[in-house]
């Protein structure tokens, strides 16, 4: 794979050379250039959390899929490194897909699971493509030896791919997405002893919705005494403010012993209600919690910074996630985000009043909101922040709209980018935001993760401030205090 990951680290090179930063994120992982996709492998190996992603190194588009490379001691400050995987044999020649990593019994190899794609017809999707089960190993996470075929594709199935891997008591299970022949979205298992011969346990679920035909990414985790499914359906249909997104992520909560079928106890819920969160992956922390890397991107509705950036893609801030009372997950940002801040400014209790218009300052360099409203005492139609906002008036328009009852994020007037309002319904006497603006992106997390939305937005040239407005009657705000956020990177990009 030498001679390909060279060629690979040259053509990123070349890229980071052209690369525009006005949308580049300062405390989210991005591609040093290029594109990027799911985050894949997430792990905890030789003293470092390993973040590898779905990237192309040699444009900011979609194309034969290598697999980039982040790393931390702590979650919080990253290290860029050598691109860890590319097409090289003729399993994979057209791509590396997307996959996980474990570490050995011994603690000392890293495996990776992932899958090979080769369009059937050698050039292009018309034919569609053949997908099967690869391992590699390493004993750095730097550098990948010894790829193998481990489970080949069943005649005829289109959709074959995405292995998550995990150990219980003495044996290692795969789950991974396929299509079965009547074009229903299944998660299929398979068991093995050895890592290295693996046997078909099961249809582990099957997607009750016959319009979806796959299911991209799936994780199975355990949290409490319940297992949580979280996948990429495809073909789901909009569903009031539910499956907006061609491409959105949701889960079923239910209870899995090894060895039985799989018992969902909830019906699908949604991960995630804004307009960019797909693909999760999670990992077991050292400490116990399960966290969780969305990417926020697109495949197809063009991402403004592809077109002379250099760029694309880039993954959420890591979450935790936990199960909440009515088996709901529950999403925060993990506590050591808090080391992001270099500067916190209090604004206390206050009431914005009737169609007032509070600057709360810029937010170029990246910042963190934390809001509590009084609701119950709130007249304004809307609890509004306006992002990314610019002298031109453009801006990324979120919050609370009492009228529909629904915390929202509004882009029809965002400067680039893709348009449209996604919302999550929700209703109380008291709300807390949470809302992390980055330079070409914000995420809002409700009430303590009850909710997140996440969407990319790219704002135009000049400051950015940040606002809070009413309409048409008062806000009262319990708490308001923003943050300054430093960037995660450990050493220049260039
Ligand atoms: C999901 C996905 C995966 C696939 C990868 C290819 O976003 O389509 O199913 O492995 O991306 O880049």
């Amino acid at each position: 794979m030498k001679e390909q990951l060279a060629a690979a680290e040259a053509a990123v090179a070349e890229l980071l050379q052209k690369r525009q930063d006005r949308w580049y994120p300062k405390f989210h992982i991005a591609p040093i250039a290029g594109w990027l996709n799911d985050p894949n492998g997430l792990c905890y190996f030789q003293g470092e959390y390993q973040v590898y992603f779905q990237h192309h190194p040699y444009s900011s588009v979609w194309g034969p899929m290598h697999w980039g490379h982040v790393a931390s001691v702590d979650l919080v400050n990253w290290a860029r490194r050598p691109i860890a995987l590319a097409p090289s044999v003729e399993e994979d020649r057209d791509g590396a897909f997307s996959g996980s990593a474990v570490v050995t019994d011994s603690g000392e190899t890293l495996r990776i699971y992932y899958t090979g794609h080769r369009w059937r017809n050698g050039v292009g999707e018309e034919e569609g493509s053949l997908q099967v089960q690869m391992v590699a190993t390493s004993d750095d996470g730097i550098s990948f030896r010894d790829k193998k075929l481990l489970i080949d594709s069943p005649e005829g199935l289109l959709h074959f791919r995405d292995p998550k891997v995990w150990k219980m008591d003495d044996t290692w299970y795969m789950v991974f997405g396929a299509s079965s022949l009547e074009n229903r979205g299944q998660v299929w298992l398979y068991t093995s002893s050895d890592m290295e011969n693996w046997t078909f346990d099961r249809i582990l679920f099957e997607d009750p919705d016959p319009n979806v035909f796959m299911l991209e990414c799936p994780d199975l985790f355990p949290l409490g005494d319940k297992w949580v499914l979280q996948y990429g359906p495809m073909g789901t249909r909009p569903s009031g403010y539910g499956s907006r997104n061609v491409y959105g992520t949701g889960y079923v909560v239910g209870k899995w012993e090894p060895g039985e079928d799989f018992v969902q106890l909830t019906d699908y819920k949604m991960s995630d209600w804004g307009h960019n969160y797909y693909a999760p992956q999670t990992l077991e922390t050292p400490d116990g919690r399960r966290v969780a890397f969305g990417w926020m991107g697109d495949f197809l509705i063009p991402l403004a910074s592809q077109k002379e950036d250099a760029w694309s893609g880039q993954l959420t801030v890591p979450r935790r996630l936990t199960l909440g009372s009515s088996m709901d997950l529950v999403s925060q940002p993990i506590a050591e985000l808090s080391q992001l801040r270099t500067d916190t400014v209090g604004l206390g209790a206050f009431t914005v009043d009737v169609n007032e218009t509070v600057v709360l300052g810029e937010d170029l360099g990246g910042v963190e909101i934390e809001a509590e409203f009084d609701l119950a005492s709130t007249t304004s139609d809307r609890v509004g922040f306006l992002v990314h906002k610019t002298e031109d008036g453009a801006h990324t328009f979120l919050g609370y709209d009492d009228l529909s009852g629904t915390v929202f994020i509004d882009r029809r007037l965002t400067g680039n980018g893709d348009r449209g309002v996604r919302a999550v319904p929700y209703r109380g006497d008291t709300l807390k935001l949470r809302i992390f603006i980055d330079r070409g992106s914000v995420e809002v997390f409700v009430n303590d993760g009850e909710a997140t939305l996440s969407s990319l937005s790219f704002p135009n040239g000049g400051p950015r401030t940040v606002e809070l407005s009413s309409e048409g009657g008062t806000i009262a705000v319990t708490s308001l205090k923003l943050h300054s956020l430093r960037s995660i990177w450990m050493a220049p990009d260039k």
